[in-house]
């Protein structure tokens, strides 16, 4: 299959042709990646099965592993759920369009493989201007997951989603880089309180503004309340080891691997970066936001560096700083302590 690029540049949505094209196919059952405020997201109508089992393909999903559903309005996400509790109205008027993605019960419009069975759907209304102008021209509840082969880092630009997807899907809209970088936060709605399954974008002391955090899900439980966080993700296909400390002590673990012979990349913010001298080197930015913004990016840029080992720095674990170090703690094999 032919991938259609279709490029809306500095997100002028004046480019009605990309948005009707986009829409067009996806109301048809096709596969298309948008970009939306996190990474980009691999669409299908989540009404109809046959489309959605297209995403599983086209990724190499595990089909235990349930979809978020992309809507415009709250209407729309009303028309999604059983009954929507008096403090997730709340954290919609907050946080939403945004990232942040709720998990309610389910009241069956959407096909049974975007929940992969569970009485549960998650719903999310992401704030970019392209994600939401296609929502609303099709007017239908989009399935999609980030759209990157499975296990792979999430795509953040559109040449990672064309890396991945090429001749797999119908069409890519190309809305240039998003902006957060790091997927939604998913959160159990319970009756009285939220489980947070997948730290992302909006934090835990944002949604403690309106209901209490009662626990994040981590990853390797048992039994995992949200099925995405027992696969191992966002894996650079490198290993990655997180080291502790300063400048200092990452240069002693990078001069001793180099000694050994390998070729070693440091993933580091500005300041670490600026100190540490190694083969290959990432500037992830000057605070933990820009470190969110291009942390996927820079496990793509070393997987074709062809390193042999990436290091990276331990962030603290504060606002999105939760998310990163949930990120980097998944794609590591090794920790070292100071
Ligand atoms: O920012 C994002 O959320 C991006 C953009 C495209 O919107 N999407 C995304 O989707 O990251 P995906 O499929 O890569 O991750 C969805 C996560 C998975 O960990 C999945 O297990 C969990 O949400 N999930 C989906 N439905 C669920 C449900 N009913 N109960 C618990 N967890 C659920
Ligand atoms: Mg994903």
């Amino acid at each position: 299959m032919e991938t259609k690029q279709m490029i809306i540049k500095n997100n002028e949505i004046d480019n009605k042709n990309v948005i009707r094209e986009a829409a067009a196919l996806l109301s048809e059952g096709e596969l298309v990646a948008f970009p939306t405020e996190t990474v980009y997201g691999l669409g299908a109508d989540a009404t109809n099965e046959e489309a959605v089992a297209k995403i599983f393909a086209a990724k190499g999903r595990p089909q235990d592993n349930p979809l978020i559903a992309h809507v415009a309005t709250v209407e729309q996400l009303r028309g999604l759920v059983d009954n929507l509790p008096d403090y997730v109205e709340e954290l919609i008027k907050a946080y939403s369009p945004g990232p942040l993605t709720y998990v309610l019960p389910t009241n069956g419009t959407c096909a049974t493989n975007v929940t992969a069975g569970l009485s549960t759907i998650a719903v999310r209304i992401p704030d970019h201007p392209v994600a939401l102008s296609i929502l609303q021209a099709c007017n239908l509840p989009i399935a999609a997951p980030s759209a990157n082969i499975s296990g792979k880092p999430s795509p953040t630009a559109a040449s990672h989603v064309y890396e991945d997807l090429q001749s797999k899907i119908a069409g890519i809209v190309d809305g240039g880089p998003t902006g957060v970088g790091l997927e939604s936060t998913v959160i159990s709605c319970r009756e009285n309180d939220v489980v947070i399954l997948r730290p992302g974008g909006i934090t835990k002391e944002q949604i403690e503004e309106i209901i209490p955090v009662a626990d994040i899900v981590m990853e390797n439980n048992e039994k995992p309340a949200s099925p995405g966080m027992k696969y191992k993700h966002y894996s650079p296909e490198v290993p990655l080891w997180l080291v502790e400390g300063n400048a200092e002590a990452i240069q002693q673990v990078v001069d001793k691997e180099q000694h050994k012979g390998k070729k070693v990349a440091v993933l580091a913010s500005k300041e670490i970066y600026q100190q540490v001298k190694a083969d290959e080197r990432f500037n992830l930015g000057g605070n933990l936001s820009e470190v969110a913004s291009r942390l996927y990016d820079a496990l793509r840029t070393f997987k074709e560096a062809e390193v042999d080992l990436i290091i990276a720095e331990v962030f603290p674990e504060t606002g999105i700083g939760e998310a990163v170090m949930n990120r980097l703690r998944k794609a590591m094999t090794r920790y070292i302590e100071q």
